[in-house]
């Protein structure tokens, strides 16, 4: 039988349905982020935003709520560690850490290219986030490029976990997969 110490006690074995809901609603909105990204126009000074790139926006501003109501949650509700080996869990604790902070450094820089170039980002067309870089500061558009590397360690981040998950479910066939499916 699993343990579950005294502050764990309240919290159902895995993750609770709003920490998967918000898992896999990131995970959409990545996908999102990664295909219209790598589509949309190129950018240049004068460039509005516009189509493809108000898309990337818009959806970065939903992603941008999910992650912060994700890590709120997970602050807020731990859930019962997996019963896996301490070097796998010492791996994976790495791996999730480096994609919170992947999860959050990506899109704030996204955040402050589109405020250097006076793009408001708002929460469906309609809650403006706040301007987080001057606008036309050269800073801010390094921070474009720094954004669009970044992203290819994400993807890469992303393609460890998942391959993780993956060696869980048909390579030790434990059940550290379902924790995190419906
Ligand atoms: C994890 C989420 C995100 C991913 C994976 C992502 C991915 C990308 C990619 C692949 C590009 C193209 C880079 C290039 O071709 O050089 C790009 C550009 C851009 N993204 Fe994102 N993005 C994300 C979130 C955001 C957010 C939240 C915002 C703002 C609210 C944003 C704003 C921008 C802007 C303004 C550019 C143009 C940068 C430039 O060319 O100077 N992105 N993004
Ligand atoms: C954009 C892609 C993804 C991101 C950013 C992401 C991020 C994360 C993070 C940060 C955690 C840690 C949760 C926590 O303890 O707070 C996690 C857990 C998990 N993810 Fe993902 N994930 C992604 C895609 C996937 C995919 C495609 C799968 C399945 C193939 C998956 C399966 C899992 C599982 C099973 C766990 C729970 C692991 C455990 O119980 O220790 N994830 N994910």
């Amino acid at each position: 039988m699993q343990s579950i110490d005294t502050r764990s006690r309240r919290y159902a074995a895995g993750y609770d349905g709003v920490a998967k809901f918000l898992h896999w609603l990131v995970v959409v909105l990545i996908a999102a982020q990664f295909v219209i990204g790598w589509t949309m126009p190129d950018i240049h000074k004068g460039t509005l935003p516009e189509g493809l790139i108000a898309w990337h926006l818009g959806v970065g501003a939903t992603l941008i709520a999910a992650v912060v109501l994700r890590i709120v949650w997970r602050l807020t509700h731990r859930p019962v560690p997996a019963s896996v080996s301490p070097l796998l869990r010492i791996v994976s604790h790495v791996t999730h850490g480096l994609l919170y902070l992947a999860l959050i450094v990506v899109p704030v820089l996204g955040w402050a290219n589109a405020s250097s170039r006076g793009w408001s980002v708002k929460f469906f067309g309609v809650l403006p986030y706040p301007s987080i870089s001057p606008e036309g500061s050269s800073v801010g558009h390094e921070m474009g490029d720094i954004h669009g590397a970044l992203a290819w360690v994400l993807l890469a981040l992303i393609a460890l976990h998942v391959a993780g998950a993956l060696y869980h479910r048909f390579v030790l066939k434990d059940d550290t997969l379902q924790r995190m499916l419906p």
